[in-house]
């Protein structure tokens, strides 16, 4: 009698332990966009959110947020947008595509995209007591085809040019190429930001021995793989013995 009643207290553990783990009608899934979306810098950004299996999001709690789930970005509550609880800097700057809300798909447009838009976006449902969310990683881009060659008046060591390009995100990748496309190693590189975080680029080169032809100032961004190029054409042979006879040309060219 003892074992039956033990089997029986067992049982039921087991059965309540069963209802804690298994689905209810009412669960669901949260899909974000896969891999990261690549977002122009002053342009727009789209990040959508699907509810699985399809249902009306209508009645639930949704929810953007970047780091913290207290700061959302955007949020939707009982039929409403609740623009008071949202963080300042994106109240103007966001709005809710609600169109396919029927079915469970929400997209938020962020407008005028800053580089402090790269990161993370979280995207979150709440229905009742259960709630679900995924993440999407935003990755902002900026190219610039505003590269700017300088050369100094030549001295003993040889000829100085200088590359200068700003409005880049992330760093980009910068080199000197020759006519024939080989890379020509720098003097030195360096980098800073500006107010909007962008990149500025800078970029020496001394050329000692005798040159002819085409001197190019490359940047690529790496997220993208736009490239952009200016270059410079040293019509006279230039060699240090004949410093006198430097002429040059300025060109731009688009990769
Ligand atoms: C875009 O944002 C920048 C600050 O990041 C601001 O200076 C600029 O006025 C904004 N542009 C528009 C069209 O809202």
């Amino acid at each position: 009698m003892e074992t039956t009643r033990v089997l029986f207290c067992r049982l039921f553990l087991v059965l309540y332990l069963l209802q804690m783990v298994t689905p209810s009608s009412e669960q669901f899934m949260v899909k974000g966009i896969k891999g990261p979306i690549l977002a122009p810098f002053g342009g727009e950004v789209e990040l959508s959110c699907q509810l699985s299996p399809p249902q009306s999001a209508q009645h639930m709690e949704i929810r953007w947020f970047r780091n913290r789930y207290t700061q959302p970005i955007y949020l939707y509550k009982a039929g409403k947008d609740l623009y008071g609880e949202t963080t300042s800097r994106y109240v103007e700057r966001t709005e809710l595509l609600k169109d396919a809300i029927g079915e469970g798909k929400v997209t938020l447009k962020i407008f005028n995209v800053s580089v402090d838009d790269d990161g993370q976006y979280h995207c979150f449902f709440r229905d009742g007591d259960f709630s679900e969310e995924d993440v999407t990683e935003v990755k902002v881009t900026a190219t610039s085809s505003d590269i700017q060659i300088f050369v100094h008046p030549p001295n003993t060591k040889g000829l100085i040019m200088e590359c200068h390009s700003g409005g880049w995100f992330p760093q980009p990748q910068m080199d000197w190429r020759d006519s024939r496309g080989d890379i020509l190693l720098p003097t030195s590189k360096s980098h800073s930001q500006d107010g909007d975080k962008l990149f500025n680029m800078k970029m020496t080169l001394l050329l000692r021995d005798a040159h002819s032809g085409n001197v190019a100032c490359y940047l690529r961004n790496p997220l993208t793989g736009q490239e952009e190029r200016t270059s410079i054409v040293l019509a006279v042979l230039y060699s240090i013995a004949n410093r006198d006879k430097v002429s040059m040309q300025s060109g731009r060219a688009k990769s």
